[in-house]
């Protein structure tokens, strides 16, 4: 569902708990009021079990953050979270999607692969606390085509 400043608590407890360099609270605040932005939440009752963020550049999506609290990894959250966000991206017309992953992160260098991802190049250094290299992961779709527009029917 789609992440509200009411979430930013369970939010913050877990990007603090899964990163060295965690985003602040307020990096949370301004993205949400971002329209290219797009951050959902995975829910148990009132509780945030996990979030995703992307940001969208006319037909190009960054994932910016995917993190599930630590005791309830392994259960599927990451990937269901992940896939909705795509879907959900490629609804508004994404069909190139980027990411950046610390090389040791091999969770999410699998959860990636498993979503469809492929590693496009490595980036010396690229991460910072610690230094450390990152991979550039690219997923291709095929543009959503609009069959309800008068324009198809023409084209019948
Ligand atoms: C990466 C992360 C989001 C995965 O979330 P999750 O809910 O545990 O993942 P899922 O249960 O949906 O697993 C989906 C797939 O990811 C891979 N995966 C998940 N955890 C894994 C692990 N510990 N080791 C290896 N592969 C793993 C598997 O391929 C898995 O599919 P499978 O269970 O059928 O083998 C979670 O580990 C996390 O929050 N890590 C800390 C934050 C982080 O590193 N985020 C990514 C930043 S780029």
């Amino acid at each position: 569902m789609p992440m509200t400043e009411r979430d930013l608590d369970g939010v913050m407890a877990i990007e603090n708990a899964s990163f060295s360099d965690a985003w602040s609270r307020a990096g949370f605040e301004d993205s949400l009021e971002q329209p290219y932005a797009l951050m959902l939440t995975a829910k148990y009752g009132e509780n945030v079990a996990g979030y995703c963020c992307l940001y969208q550049m006319l037909d190009e999506g960054e994932i910016i953050n995917v993190a599930v609290a630590p005791d309830c990894r392994g259960l599927g959250v990451g990937l269901r979270m992940l896939e909705h966000l795509l879907a959900l991206g490629k609804d508004r017309g994404i069909i190139r999607f980027l990411l950046d992953v610390r090389v040791s992160n091999a969770p999410a260098i699998r959860l990636y692969e498993k979503a469809g991802f492929a590693i496009l190049a490595q980036q010396k250094n690229f991460y910072q606390s610690p230094v450390e290299d990152g991979w550039l992961m690219e997923l291709l779709v095929s543009p959503k085509m609009d069959t309800s527009s008068e324009t198809w029917l023409a084209g019948q």
